[in-house]
């Protein structure tokens, strides 16, 4: 077979071992066995995300999990600041826009992160935003924004933080619960090694508080609609929404083949067991 070498940014290859594991027959998604299968995701991506609230899976790509940040927490009208430092940053703004919401836009010169006295500030000058928009690493432009710092910030006015990182999470330490990120969405194909197509999002208790009020369309993208271990999310994981039973054997493999949390709390892939 044809041995394929991706080096982008994503999606990365996929290790020959999870292919295998992924090529197994497909288990239905209303059976007790995916039920199984689905809440030792969950557990997992609770350990990923470092996080005690439930981590919601989407069959989709990253920008669904970006679109559900901005439906599930936001009403039409409201004003948000979005960091535009790059491709992914500026597609904060193409949500505003079709959503109907006033987008406060900080650009940052491309190559360079946001600085949280600027945060600080149109935080201070737009009292009434809900919510800080931003990447955790700019894709684009390879540039970690300063999201601990964002945190500290964000914490201090009503405003959530909602942190992209489909690039990040797995590469760079975001212990979303210590640091106090609101919302944080990652994708399966970049840091993991997964196939494209599966999502995900954790909100925090700040962030289900504008959900109660939240009146952005959604219905594929309702979290409210995904299975999850407290009430806000009702579904029970038998009636959920079609998931990637491979993406999620994907992941299981990823967790059962070693994936160790180091030091700084990012995570690197164990040793290759010979
Ligand atoms: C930081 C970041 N955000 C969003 C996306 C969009 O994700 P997707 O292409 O899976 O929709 C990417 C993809 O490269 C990304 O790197």
């Amino acid at each position: 077979m044809k041995k394929i070498r991706l080096l982008t940014p994503g999606p990365t290859p996929v290790p020959e071992r999870l292919a295998l594991r992924m090529a197994q027959p497909i288990v239905h998604h209303r059976s007790p066995e995916f039920e199984q299968v689905f809440a030792r995701v969950r557990e997992g991506l609770q350990w990923l995300f470092q996080t005690k609230q439930d981590v919601l899976v989407f069959a989709s790509s990253g920008t669904g999990a970006m679109e559900a940040s901005f439906v599930n927490f936001l009403k039409r009208g409201d004003t948000v600041i979005v960091i535009d430092g790059g491709k992914f940053g500026e597609r904060w703004g193409k949500f505003a826009k079709a959503y109907g919401v006033n987008a406060v836009t900080l650009k940052c010169e491309w190559g360079r992160p946001v600085e949280p006295g600027a945060v600080e500030k149109a935080l201070r000058e737009n009292p009434s935003a809900k919510a800080v928009y931003v990447q955790a690493n700019e894709s684009s432009t390879g540039v970690y924004h300063p999201i601990r710092e964002l945190a500290q910030v964000t914490a201090r006015s009503p405003a959530i933080l909602v942190v992209d990182a489909i690039s990040a999470l797995g590469a760079m330490p975001l212990p979303m619960d210590e640091w106090g990120i609101d919302v944080l969405v990652s994708a399966g194909h970049k840091a993991l090694g997964l196939p494209p197509g599966i999502a995900f999002l954790a909100a925090g208790d700040k962030a289900w508080k504008l959900n109660e009020t939240a009146d952005l369309p959604r219905f594929y993208f309702d979290a409210k609609r995904e299975p999850g271990s407290t009430s806000r999310c009702r579904c029970s994981a038998r009636k959920a929404w079609r998931k990637s039973s491979s993406g999620m054997r994907g992941w299981r493999g990823r967790r059962e083949q070693g994936w160790k949390r180091s030091g700084s709390s990012s995570f690197r892939r164990a040793p290759r067991r010979r």
